[in-house]
């Protein structure tokens, strides 16, 4: 998604996405599909149990460079996949998991209410629903981050659907 090109405004503001909706409906999914198409090759595990799973992910294509594939030099952004579902009180959201919503960091959050008002508010909130086999999404953009990722996520949606 978007953030290969908007990492200007993500660096300037941070990037905070709530990805909503029941239980098993597909947030982690979503969130993974997200990383696999920022280049992440590892392990992509829920973070329901660790609650927080962090990731480096590159916005610019690598060059060739003395050893190797090499990113570009201030080309990676930190990304962290929260699951808050196993919090008993949003308080616990104040405990080592507030520092991470920054500039120069994309948070994605599954659970997010469980947190309460104590989290930041989202630039861009994704509502998954059962839909028979499939699943609907609806995305709400809250901030001029919020709505250049979606904006340029409908733009490489479409282009693909095309192709
Ligand atoms: N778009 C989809 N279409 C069909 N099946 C899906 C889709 N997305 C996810 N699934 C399947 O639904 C199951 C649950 O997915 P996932 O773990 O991503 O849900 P979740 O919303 O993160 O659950 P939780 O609320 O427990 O965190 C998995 O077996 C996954 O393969
Ligand atoms: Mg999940």
């Amino acid at each position: 998604m978007a953030c290969r090109l908007h990492a200007d405004l993500i660096r300037a503001h941070g990037l905070h996405v709530n990805v909503g909706g029941d239980l098993g409906v597909g947030k982690t999914a979503l969130v993974r599909a997200w990383l696999r198409g920022l280049d992440v090759t590892g392990p992509i595990r829920s973070p329901t149990f660790a609650v927080l799973e962090p990731y480096v992910v590159s916005h610019a294509a690598p060059t060739a460079g003395r050893h190797g594939l090499e990113p570009h030099k201030d080309s990676s952004l930190d990304f962290y996949h929260f699951d808050f579902y196993r919090f008993a009180d949003p308080r616990e959201f104040g405990i080592g998991f507030r520092d991470q919503f920054r500039p120069g960091s994309i948070c994605a959050i599954e659970w997010a209410e469980k947190a309460g008002d104590r989290l930041p508010r989202a630039d861009l909130t994704i509502a998954l629903e059962f839909d028979g086999e499939g699943r609907r999404a609806r995305f709400d953009a809250s901030s001029p981050a919020g709505r250049a990722c979606l904006e340029s996520a409908l733009r490489e949606f479409d282009a693909n659907a095309v192709a």
